[in-house]
């Protein structure tokens, strides 16, 4: 059975597992994680108290394991609180694993050209009308960062309502939607026949949008295909074969800027990799045509700086590393522009190209999958 013993006068306490190891928790931690009534509201689950409510000199005054509860008293405020074993278990931080730059939750499925034979593909058909449906294409695109949809109806601005399935659509100076076929004076090389490097979107916005949908309405041409790299898969071999390449890469930022339209001057300052503070890969961003001079790297490091650039862009161009499809009209692909690029291929001037792309959120879209996941837990509790 698990037991408890206070440790340092009452400003810790230490669990000793019934299947083995231990865990310490703080004074301050549990009191501030009390599930009473009074620290967090039962209806929203939202905290009540703030840090500045919480004595300065807080101590256990006892700690006791009664079944699968823990019952304690804090002083001096005399207040007796009650926590679930297994909760504790979950949210234990009391632990020295450490884990290598640029690691990922694991959740996410980094991925080569091999994902090739199994692209994540669903119908509009029935994700439109089936709740499990719609978790499973969103959980692909949560693991792989992009995913494919089919039947979806060729209208006007239809990749809205599949976006509004999931969350919102991020509207910009781009419109709430935009058109992606040749034009003859382009405003953004997009816009024509040219093959396109593989690139994040928008890295001059602050902050990026984070969800990408391309839409098929009309692709006779000869060539034009789209062309999918995993960043994150990118970064694990930038790191595994020269880790002084992602340290120059994450350590300083870039400077991205858009000027193609008047009145629109869009300037973002961020890392081509962006980590997190505890090392976790955040983000990419690789965008040639939006990438202004880089000033915030010290002379001495411009020249490793440069190379790791190169070493990124040859990962990225590797062939073995891309995920290769031609949309047909009523087809759709959905990309995390966090973490995948995404190419282009030439196309020749006859038949017509026509793609409409829209932005959203992918906090939403990571939302209304958590929801699912949860009502499928319930149902299946029941
Ligand atoms: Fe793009």
């Amino acid at each position: 059975m698990t037991t408890a013993r206070i440790l340092e006068d009452g400003t810790a306490l230490e669990l000793f597992w019934t299947n083995g190891g231990r865990s310490r928790f703080h004074a301050n931690w549990l009191r501030d994680n009390s599930p009473d009534p009074d620290t967090r509201s039962p209806g929203n689950g939202q905290r009540l108290i703030t840090i500045l409510d919480q004595p300065a000199d807080i101590r256990l005054a006892s700690a006791m394991v009664d079944g699968s509860r823990l019952e304690i008293k804090f002083r001096p405020e005399e207040k007796a609180v009650s926590f679930s074993l297994p909760w504790l278990k979950a949210h234990c931080y009391d632990n020295s694993h450490r884990r290598a730059p640029a690691w990922t939750d694991p959740v996410i499925d980094r991925w080569d050209g091999s994902l090739q034979a199994k692209i994540p593909t669903a119908s509009w058909r029935i994700v439109a009308r089936d709740r499990a449906a719609l978790g499973a294409w969103l959980s692909a695109v949560r693991g792989y960062g992009f995913a494919l949809l089919t039947d979806v109806p060729s209208e006007n601005g239809f990749l809205c309502k599949v976006a509004e399935s999931f969350g919102y659509v991020r509207e910009t100076n781009y419109g709430r939607w935009f058109e992606v076929r040749a034009e003859v004076n382009p405003s953004n090389l997009a816009y024509t026949n040219l093959g396109l490097q593989a690139h994040t979107d928008n890295p001059y916005r602050d902050p990026v949008p984070t969800l990408q949908l391309l839409a098929c309405l009309e692709n006779s041409v000869d060539g034009g295909e789209s062309l999918v790299v995993d960043g994150f898969k990118v970064v694990e071999i930038l790191a595994s074969e020269e880790p002084a390449y992602l340290r120059l890469l994450s350590s300083y930022p870039a400077r991205f800027e858009y000027a193609g339209i008047p009145g629109v001057r869009l300037r973002a300052k961020r890392p081509l990799i962006e980590l997190g503070p505890d090392g976790e890969l955040i983000a990419v961003r690789f965008n040639n045509r939006s990438l202004a001079a880089v000033t915030d790297v010290p002379f001495d490091d411009m020249p490793g700086y440069y190379k790791a650039c190169r070493r990124f862009a040859e990962c990225i161009e590797d062939p073995a590393m891309a995920v290769t499809f031609k949309l047909a009209p009523g087809e759709l692909f959905i990309i995390d522009n966090t973490r995948v690029l995404h190419a282009r291929k030439a196309f020749s001037g006859t038949g017509k190209r026509w793609l409409q792309g829209c932005y959203a959120d992918k906090d939403g879209l990571l939302s209304t999958l958590a929801a699912i996941e949860e009502e499928e837990l319930t149902e299946a509790a029941q």
